[in-house]
């Protein structure tokens, strides 16, 4: 795919190459995110960062990954402070916001409303996610740790087992996931979710028909062994009619030490999206495994701004200008980065 100018709203847009031109910009990225140089590659570029609903990480990663380049954030985080609670349109928020910014990103309750918003938009536009549907730039990133974790185990991406826990009903970066998985070849899906929180059908015949095999079961212990990588989401509350109805499947999944020596194999990674549920009554992943050294997510989303920077640079087309305009760090800092 042509990146130039390109808006990034479903994970069915990528080829294999596209996957990898990403993950190579990424690995370039490195030094400039872990703060030991600075580029000036968007001096001057701005990103309308348009959260309209709940998040931390990838609202803040994307803001942090194009300051990083050089660039200016705005940010409107919430409908109740943004005119959409005056009724406002998104054909018309995508007018406006479009004239005020180089590039947007943009998450949003409806399924659908980011391609809607992109349609209107004057400028690119990515997708942090519309509802229960997609999140690719997620996607991205956690193939992006998965190949770097499984090279580790001298595994490729080709081939490797992976169980997906919890809502894989509502959760859009299973959804985007596995659909970028698509791109691969062989590999082993176990579905572990209730019955009723089950991946949706259509995804589920899309992986089989590539030649995926796919494993459904509601017995997590069973379907623990045997996988490179266990990948733990947390019940999507928001998308229920109640919270009493969320409540009916809190806490029947849960990782911990004990499980995971129990039941997975000794080099089994171990992923999350974030933000994982730590009420007791949830604690889908429990904090006795924080110094696993397989338990990846901190890896995850440090590796979410190296992907978020490369999609900023492929878009904006600056890939080859960020060590053009590098210089090292002019301040004093120590390496936190694994
Ligand atoms: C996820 C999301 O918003 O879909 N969080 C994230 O972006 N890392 C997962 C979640 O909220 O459970």
């Amino acid at each position: 795919m042509d990146f130039r100018g390109a808006h990034i709203i479903s994970v069915n847009q990528f080829e294999r190459d596209d996957v990898e031109r990403v993950f190579e910009v990424a690995d370039t990225m490195e030094p400039y995110a872990h703060r030991e140089r600075i580029t000036k590659a968007l001096d001057g570029a701005i990103l309308g960062n348009m959260f309209f609903e709940p998040s931390t990480r990838t609202r803040v990663s994307f803001g942090c990954a194009f300051n990083l380049l050089g660039g200016h954030v705005r940010e409107t985080t919430d409908v109740k402070s943004s005119s959409i609670s005056k009724g406002e349109s998104l054909y018309d928020t995508a007018r406006v916001i479009s004239g005020y910014s180089d590039v947007i990103v943009m998450r949003h309750p409806q399924v659908g409303s980011v391609a809607e918003f992109a349609k209107a938009s004057r400028v690119p536009v990515i997708n942090g996610g519309d509802g229960p549907n997609e999140h690719p730039s997620q996607a991205l990133l956690d193939l992006y740790t998965i190949r770097k974790e499984l090279v580790s185990n001298e595994r490729p991406i080709d081939g490797m087992h992976i169980a997906m826990v919890g809502d894989l009903k509502h959760g859009r970066t299973v959804h985007s996931l596995s659909q970028l998985l698509l791109l691969y070849k062989d590999i082993q899906f176990t579905l572990i979710s209730p019955n009723e929180l089950k991946m949706p059908t259509d995804i589920v015949g899309k992986l089989r028909e590539a030649g995926h095999t796919v494993v459904e079961t509601d017995d997590m212990e069973a379907g623990l062994s045997d996988n490179d990588t266990v990948y733990l989401t947390r019940i999507q509350e928001e998308r229920f009619t109640s919270k009493l109805e969320a409540d009916i499947y809190r806490g029947r999944f849960r990782l911990n030490q004990a499980i995971y020596t129990r039941n997975c194999q000794p080099n089994t990674v171990i992923m999350h999206p974030l933000p994982r549920d730590s009420r007791k009554d949830a604690n889908e992943l429990d904090n006795d495994l924080n110094q696993h050294p397989n338990l990846a997510i901190f890896r995850q989303t440090d590796n979410g701004v190296l992907v978020r920077m490369a999609l900023f640079a492929l878009i904006l087309d600056v890939a080859d200008k960020v060590e053009q305009t590098g210089s090292k760090v002019g301040w004093y800092t120590e390496s936190r980065f694994e």
